[in-house]
């Protein structure tokens, strides 16, 4: 019966023990939680500071900081000169920096037609649009001697920089599609000076009779 008593108490003792760290582990928890919620700090709230504000950290006070040297941004790396300036080494390059199809032709002939057709005209004679309509420098005719015995690099570089009176394109057209538009630009100084042996012998025969050359 003693044995019984003591049991009883004792259970009765480890529920109330078992209550209470209850109790302790339910205060801990909503102390933790505040403590949590107070310590928030949401990202539009984070430390910053404001456009050109003076800073403390750095030694020259200035919170802009300036590039790092020698660093390139990613996407911005022009170690390829052939593509960016058309030159290998000092002189314009007669090669393409990449293989020239017929996708590449296309879409130098789809680039041609809206940024250079408006004043050097759809063969490249120089006598588009805006010419006819009263422009006063006359755009070059791309079919001269002097200009088709340029090599393509020259091409990529007026586009780039522009040439006297002509604007540079390089804001408007990115670099892979002046080079397609110089690749175009082949293929007409080619059209207006080919000659028969230039066209396969299988298609000849649909040339017209009388025509030049
Ligand atoms: C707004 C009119 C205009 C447009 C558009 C234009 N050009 Fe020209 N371009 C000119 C003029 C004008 C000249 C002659 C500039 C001079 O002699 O001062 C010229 C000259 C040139 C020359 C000859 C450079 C030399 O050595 O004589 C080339 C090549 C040329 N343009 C290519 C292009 C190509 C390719 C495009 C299209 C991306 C283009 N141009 C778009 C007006 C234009």
């Amino acid at each position: 019966m003693a044995l019984h008593h003591k049991d009883t108490t004792s259970t009765k003792e480890h529920k109330e023990r078992k209550r209470c760290s209850l109790c302790v582990l339910r205060v801990l928890c909503v102390f933790v939680v505040g403590v949590a919620a107070a310590c928030r700090q949401d990202m539009h709230d984070q430390p910053r500071y404001k456009p050109l504000a003076k800073s403390d950290f750095f030694g020259d006070e200035r919170s802009a900081r300036p590039l790092v040297e020698d660093t390139v941004a990613r996407g911005h790396l022009r170690d390829d000169s052939l593509l960016f300036t058309g030159k290998a080494g000092k002189d314009f390059s007669d090669s393409f920096p990449f293989r020239v199809d017929a996708a590449v032709l296309r879409r130098g002939q789809d680039r041609f037609g809206i940024y250079c057709t408006p004043c050097h005209g759809q063969v490249g004679r120089g006598d588009g649009a805006v010419v006819r309509r009263g422009f006063r420098i006359k755009p070059a005719n791309l079919h001269v001697d002097r200009l088709r015995q340029k090599p393509a690099g020259y091409f990529f570089d007026v586009i780039t920089n522009g040439f006297g009176a002509m604007q540079d394109y390089s804001a408007q057209i990115g670099v892979e599609d002046r080079w397609a538009i110089v690749a175009y630009v082949r293929a007409l100084q080619l059209s207006q000076n080919a000659r028969i042996e230039d066209v396969p012998p299988a298609h000849r025969g649909e040339l017209e009779p009388g025509g030049k050359r």
